[in-house]
């Protein structure tokens, strides 16, 4: 079993973020896993272009480090995304990731895997609304997800022992929900989304070339 954590905190290994994660993946090293925390912040991962080569050629032009992480997530059974608040939502690190890898929102290549979300914030807006969007694109990327963890702590070091304990608890279930194929009901909010990406396509079958094929193979479309 590999489990794979992405750290999208400037703080890197300082940080309240990788703290939990690393509690997380601990646990599950426990339970005979491999894993790896990479860091956003170490390495160049470009903004998105727009250009959509991705959806009508099936792969990004620019070469940096985002297909090294994919590659990863892809070779994992399990995958966590963690990001501090930073003004309402991820981190722009997190956020750059999340746009290239648009690919795997239109093209779910992460069936079949079970995913869960870490965030912290210092007490200000909804700390819960950005772990749920991470577990949201996680979903959309076609994993499952476990569960989510979420803290309080103003500056580096400041968590309480309760939310490395519910890390602890996470990791845990992420192991047994491998060992046991275990299946979760999809919430309405992402199956809405999957039938308006299965609609965009359709409608767009020349622009979005490689999505198309890839819905048409899976026989997700007729
Ligand atoms: C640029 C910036 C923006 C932030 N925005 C918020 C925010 O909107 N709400 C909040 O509660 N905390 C905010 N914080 C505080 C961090 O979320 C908090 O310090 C967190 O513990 C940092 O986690 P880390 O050590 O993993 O980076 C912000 C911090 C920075 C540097």
């Amino acid at each position: 079993m590999k489990i794979i954590g992405i750290v999208g905190s400037p703080h890197r290994k300082f940080g309240n973020t990788y703290k939990i994660v690393e509690r997380m993946l601990k646990e599950t090293e426990k339970m005979d896993a491999e894993t790896e925390i990479i860091m956003l912040s170490n390495l160049e991962i470009k903004y998105c272009a727009g250009c959509a080569t991705c959806l009508r050629e099936g792969e990004c032009p620019q070469k940096d480090g985002l297909k090294e992480v994919q590659d990863k997530m892809l070779g994992a059974d399990d995958v966590v995304l963690g990001s501090p608040v930073y003004v309402g939502h991820v981190t722009a690190q997190m956020k750059t990731f999340i746009d290239r890898c648009v690919s795997f929102a239109h093209r779910p290549c992460m069936q079949g895997k079970y995913a869960a979300s870490v965030s912290v914030y210092a007490g200000v807006g909804s700390v819960d609304d950005v772990a749920e969007y991470m577990n949201g694109v996680l979903r959309t990327w076609g994993a499952y997800t476990v569960g989510k963890v979420t803290g309080f702590a103003v500056g580096p070091g400041e968590l309480e022992e309760t939310v490395l304990e519910n890390a602890a608890e996470i990791g845990r279930d992420l192991i047994k929900a491998i060992k046991e194929r275990r299946e979760y009901p999809i919430p309405e909010g992402s199956v809405k989304i999957r039938e308006q990406l299965k609609n965009l396509i359709i409608v767009n079958e020349d622009f979005f070339r490689a999505d198309y094929e890839y819905w048409k193979d899976k026989g997700w479309i007729d």
